[in-house]
């Protein structure tokens, strides 16, 4: 699958910055025992972060998704990285996660946070498994991989909302961007010490 045209400078933007590349899937590649290893317990850390955290947990109670699912879905993902290149079908894929978690209504903040757990949870392990020198590259090769994912879930959310002011609004692209403007300035005002 490719990816819609307009989506490209998103990619192009979050690729520049982050630098996930085609050494980082090899690296998994190399390390596919470590995966084999560890995939289970990790998955199980995962599911226990959400079923703890409350306005995660919602997600579930109220219907929006289904753990057993997401645990058999986050192994899927696990041997999926393992296959992956740095191509347009790897990022199309994001986004198709990315949106899995916004119509589940699933904010950004539960998706960094999430990701900073994954981290704390890979990081003992893969310096342990793999040596200091070794377990580092492969932890940032990782962590580019899980913010690939969490800044694309995040333009998503940006993107919807513009779409949905376009439509509601009947306005054009610029008279959205100056609304925002407005918007966030008034945020400012009410986080600035005197507002
Ligand atoms: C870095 C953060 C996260 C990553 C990498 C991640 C990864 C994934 C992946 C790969 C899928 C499967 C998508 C598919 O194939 O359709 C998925 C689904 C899902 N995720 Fe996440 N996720 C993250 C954060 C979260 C958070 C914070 C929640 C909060 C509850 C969550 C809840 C779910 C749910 C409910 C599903 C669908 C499960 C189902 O009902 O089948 N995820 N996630």
């Amino acid at each position: 699958m490719s990816i819609p045209a307009s989506y490209q400078p998103f990619v192009d933007d979050i690729h520049g910055m982050i630098g996930l590349c085609e050494g980082d899937f090899e690296l998994f590649r190399t390390h596919r025992e470590f995966f084999a290893r560890n995939s289970a317990a990790l998955i199980e850390a995962i599911a226990s972060v959400l079923m703890t955290h409350a306005p995660s947990r919602a997600t579930f109670e109220e219907g929006r998704g289904d753990l057993e699912s997401l645990k058999g879905k986050l192994a899927a993902w696990v041997g999926e990285l393992l296959g992956a290149h740095d191509t347009p079908e790897f990022w199309h894929r994001q986004f198709v996660i990315g949106i899995e978690h916004i119509v589940r209504r699933i904010p950004n903040r539960q998706m960094v946070g999430l990701a900073t757990k994954i981290r704390e949870v890979l990081l003992p392990l893969m310096l342990q498994e793999a040596g200091h020198e070794e377990g580092l590259r492969l932890y940032l090769a990782f962590q580019r991989m899980l913010d690939s994912v969490v800044a694309l879930t995040t333009t998503l959310v940006d993107e919807g909302q513009r779409r949905c002011l376009l439509e509601a609004t009947g306005f054009s692209p610029k008279l959205v961007e100056n609304l925002q403007a407005i918007v966030f300035e008034k945020i400012r005002a009410e986080l600035s010490p005197s507002g």
